[in-house]
């Protein structure tokens, strides 16, 4: 019968319990869930600083929709471009101290949408083996060389430069200073929570002319001292961050050099046929910034919580260890996985279990966030709950 196969793939992914439903969310914030009636103790939530639902971004978006209406009524080439849009990027460029910024409908577009505008036919794009399948699809669609180094291993992704250098000047029609090259990660891991050694990649894209792309989704707002991300501890050329994390709107920017952005605005497919962002949204994620910069608190209770869970955890319990918002407990096999998911939703706790393809096989695991809004007697009980249900 005709298109078979979709019926087949999902008959597939239930017998590989990797099945996926959706849950239909009545409430939320950093702290709890309701679903089906029932209040969770959230730890599946990237409102990393439980910003989600404040009153002054609030009554930003309220303002915001009055002044420039709920919707940018076109593109941002034809009308859709506002005050409102304009003194978002300046916040950003100000924040990030980069040149320019462009918003984007998602991080996942403006990931697609750099690694294609970059991806010229004269580069070679050089990502984490972990990054955001953003990255990927966006990469493998673009007209670049395509290689992808071990995760965090900066000894094998310097090999692949010097490689690609020794067979461009062995090849006499190409001179080596014609390619271009980028590096591309993540701040911090999405699935993993570790961060990038940002320092040294960034000294290897300059010992090597690359450019350096950072995807801050999960960095923007909990790294740094004004919660400016990876761009915080050594020179990113081109950083992008979703808003629809700690930033706790929708949306994503794409912060970097003149031209770049020149370049963009002029060749960029998702930028130019996309309707811009709300610009109410745009003048409430101002606002969220705003206070991003200023209230430490949120930044140091991340951290405060997440060295308690650390210090809670019984040594059976395989976590990644990092000083991020995100610890992932790697279980290994989907359906053991799925079935401690069930266990620690019996005692009232909402973890998601994240399974292939998402991360590599036999790596499954509880993926906990931990947010501003937890407050210590969450991080006991749920320390508590996962020591008695891992065995
Ligand atoms: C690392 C990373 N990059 C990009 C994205 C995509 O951002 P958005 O949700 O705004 O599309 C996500 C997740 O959503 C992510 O985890």
């Amino acid at each position: 019968m005709a298109f078979d196969f979709l019926v087949e793939n999902i008959a597939q992914q239930k017998q590989r319990a990797r099945y996926r439903v959706r849950q239909c969310v009545a409430e939320q914030n950093g702290r709890h869930v309701k679903i089906n009636d029932v209040t969770y103790l959230n730890f599946s939530s990237n409102d990393y600083l439980g910003l989600n639902h404040h009153p002054e971004i609030n009554q930003a978006l309220l303002e915001g929709a009055e002044r420039f209406g709920t919707c940018a009524s076109g593109s941002s080439l034809i009308t859709g471009y506002s005050y409102a849009h304009q003194a978002l990027e300046n916040e950003i460029c100000d924040w990030l101290n980069q040149p320019k910024c462009l918003l984007f409908a998602s991080g996942f577009s403006a990931n697609s949408a750099l690694m294609q505008a970059l991806g010229h036919k004269s580069c070679q794009l050089y990502l984490d083996k972990l990054s955001h399948a953003s990255l990927i699809d966006g990469a493998l669609s673009s007209e670049a060389k395509v290689k992808r180094f071990l995760h965090n291993d900066i000894t094998q992704l310097e090999r692949f430069i010097v490689q690609s250098q020794s067979a461009a000047n062995s090849d006499i029609n190409s001179i080596d200073d014609e390619i271009n090259r980028v590096i591309v990660s993540e701040g911090v891991f999405s699935m993993d929570g570790d961060q990038a050694d940002i320092a040294n990649l960034s000294k290897i894209a300059q010992q090597y002319q690359a450019l350096f792309y950072v995807d801050d989704a999960h960095s923007i707002g909990v790294v740094g001292d004004k919660g400016q991300g990876s761009s915080s501890m050594a020179n990113v050329d081109v950083v992008m961050a979703t808003f629809g994390k700690s930033i706790a709107t929708s949306g994503a920017f794409v912060a970097c050099d003149e031209n770049l952005a020149e370049y963009l605005v002029n060749f960029s497919r998702h930028y130019i046929y996309s309707t811009a962002i709300s610009p109410a949204l745009a003048w409430a994620t101002k606002k969220s910034i705003e206070l991003i910069q200023t209230q430490h608190w949120r930044r140091e209770k991340i951290t405060e919580l997440s060295h308690l869970l650390e210090s809670k955890l019984s040594e059976k319990v395989q976590l990644i260890k990092n000083a991020s918002s995100i610890h992932a407990i790697v279980i290994g096999d989907e359906m053991a996985t799925l079935d401690v998911c069930q266990k620690l939703r019996d005692r009232g706790i909402w973890l998601s279990a994240i399974r292939p393809p998402t991360v590599p096989n036999n790596s499954s695991r509880l993926r906990v966030t931990v947010t501003s809004s937890h407050e210590i007697k969450d991080i006991n009980y749920l320390a508590d709950c996962i020591n008695e249900v891992i065995e």
